[in-house]
């Protein structure tokens, strides 16, 4: 049975975030395009900024309360993924943890890229840190953007390859997730360990 999971203000942030960063990180290779790098990072700020308001006051998956984030979530999501996958409804524990620092790294590369922009030019702020450190972190908050969308990207691979009957990729578009399907699933893989267990006990 499919679960609406994603709503629409959800999936336009996640598809306006993955084109601005995109955009944002491509355009920096172009000084004459400098201005459109920095509008596009400014607004892959203002969009993660408002994704935090909404991981606190937000609908049910999207809340930060709803990531399966602890130790023993990932314990149980690492010894299950083959054995015994278990159906999440929002994000799976591996998932939570990128989707988190994607945030975090996300507002701290465009503020130092404001930063980077206020030690050129005067505006607001007035940078505690020398133009060259500030380019350096902004370089480093960029670039490990870049990997934590790496991982995602991976994650989603290894979801549609191993839990495919769960529909990950394709709920970021129709914002439904094969949720029964995948729980039978995971029922049936309980079921034949049991009764494995059940005949080894009987021969023993
Ligand atoms: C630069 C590229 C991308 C970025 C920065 C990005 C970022 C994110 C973020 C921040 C979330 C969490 C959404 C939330 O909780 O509000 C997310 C989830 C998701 N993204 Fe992406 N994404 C990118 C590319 C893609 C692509 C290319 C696909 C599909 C082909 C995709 C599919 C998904 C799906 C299915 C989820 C939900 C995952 C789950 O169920 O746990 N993303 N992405
Ligand atoms: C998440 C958003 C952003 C990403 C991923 C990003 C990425 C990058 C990258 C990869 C570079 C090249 C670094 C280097 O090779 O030295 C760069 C440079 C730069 N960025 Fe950003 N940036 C973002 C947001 C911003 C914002 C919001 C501003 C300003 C308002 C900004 C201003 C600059 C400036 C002034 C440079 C130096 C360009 C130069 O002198 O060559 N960036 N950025």
């Amino acid at each position: 049975m499919k679960t609406f999971i994603w709503s629409v203000p959800v999936r336009f942030f996640h598809w306006f975030l993955a084109i601005g960063f995109t955009a944002a990180y491509i355009l920096s290779d172009f000084e004459k395009l400098l201005p459109w790098h920095m509008a596009f990072g400014a607004f892959v700020g203002c969009l993660l900024f408002f994704r935090i308001l909404f991981g606190f006051f937000g609908p049910k998956y999207v809340r930060f309360s709803d990531f399966p984030m602890g130790f023993t979530n990932q314990l149980s999501f690492v010894k299950g993924f083959f054995s015994n996958p278990k159906a999440y409804a929002g994000h799976n524990p591996a998932a939570s943890v990128v989707m988190l620092a994607i945030f975090i790294v996300g507002i701290l590369a465009s503020f130092s890229g404001f930063m980077l922009y206020s030690a050129e030019h005067p505006t607001f702020i007035n940078p505690p840190m020398s133009e060259h450190d500030i380019e350096e972190l902004h370089e480093i908050f960029a670039n490990l953007f870049l990997v934590l969308v790496g991982l995602h990207l991976a994650g989603l691979l290894a979801e549609a390859i191993f839990h495919s009957k769960e529909g990950t990729i394709k709920s970021m578009f129709s914002g439904y997730k094969n949720l029964v399907c995948a729980f039978l699933l995971g029922l049936w893989f309980r079921f034949t360990k049991c009764s494995s267990g059940t005949r080894r006990n009987k021969q023993s």
